[in-house]
């Protein structure tokens, strides 16, 4: 059953080939959501590489995700940059929703910022803004830490263990770095739980009740998966969210996917600016802890 074989020599396989091409070790991962893929025009020097050409590295089928790594530095911090990520809605397994996660972890990344276009539930947040994810819930009825343990993926001593703590999966330092250089910027970063669901359907208005009731801000189909694989293997968290249209029900109006990636479009100055002035204050939280 190849959803339950081992990972780690594949995820081997796909660090190695991007390092054959890109041999300076990147120490900050991010992964761009839906509409926020320009972000990645901003790594200096880089090695662009088509998610096609990694073995192994699964395939985005959603406009909007281009499927490229982008290897460089931003701020003089080496980052690997990937632009476009796959969903378990398009038909993949686990393993292949968090492969890219694991083969960022294996060229030697310890910090991974994850950001996502998500519906706001909260109705205090605006269409268009961004909210840092302090924690989550998932309920997309999977969990991507299934099958075989695999410790040699752990960066830490005390990583790769079987059941592993998730208590502060969010970096409560990276979200307080994230909250202080907002406000400098003036850009509005309120906080929010975000709630995965499997997709690709967009929820019913009784479903964000439901969710509501339940706790969270924020819903979207992605992010957990590889929050829950980066805390396996040790990595630090920081979660991102776009609010790119306020959540079924909340507004009287359907939702569709081209307002989630015009949406992109319009925050991408605000997205940029903090981002770029994060990855130096992240990198240098990451690399002293
Ligand atoms: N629901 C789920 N995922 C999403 C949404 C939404 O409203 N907006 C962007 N991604």
């Amino acid at each position: 059953m190849t959803e339950f074989s081992e990972q780690y020599p594949r995820a081997l396989t796909a660090a190695d080939a991007i390092r054959a091409l890109h041999p300076t070790k990147p120490t900050l991962g991010i992964i761009l959501g839906s509409g926020l893929g320009n972000f990645a025009a901003h790594v200096e020097n880089p090695t662009t590489i088509s998610y096609a050409d990694i073995p192994g590295w699964p395939l985005s089928t959603v406009a909007g995700h281009s499927g490229k790594l982008v290897l460089g530095t931003i701020a003089d911090v080496q980052v690997a940059v990937m632009q476009g990520r796959v969903h378990a809605y398009e038909g993949y397994g686990m393993n292949e929703v968090v492969f890219p996660t694991r083969a960022l972890a294996l060229l030697g990344c310890t910090g991974l910022i994850v950001t996502n276009a998500a519906g706001g539930i909260n109705r205090n947040y605006g269409q268009g803004g961004l909210v840092c994810i302090t924690d989550h819930i998932n309920l997309t009825g999977t969990n991507a830490a299934l099958g075989p343990n695999e410790p040699k993926f752990a960066i830490t001593p005390e990583a790769g263990q079987r059941f592993f703590d998730m208590s502060s999966a969010y970096s409560y330092r990276l979200r307080k770095i994230a909250r202080v250089e907002a406000a400098a910027q003036e850009i509005p970063l309120p906080e929010g739980v975000y709630l995965a669901v499997l997709g690709p359907s967009y929820e019913t208005p009784a479903e964000i009740r439901a969710f509501r009731t339940l706790g969270a801000d924020l819903v979207g189909m992605s992010t957990v998966h590889e929050v829950i694989v980066a805390r396996h293997m040790g990595l630090e968290v920081l979660g991102l969210s776009l609010v790119t249209n306020m959540a079924a029900g909340v507004m009287d109006q359907p939702i569709n996917h081209e307002e989630v990636m015009e949406m992109g479009k319009r925050a991408e100055a605000q997205f940029t600016s903090l981002v770029k002035a994060l990855i130096p204050q992240v990198a240098a939280a990451i690399t002293t802890s």
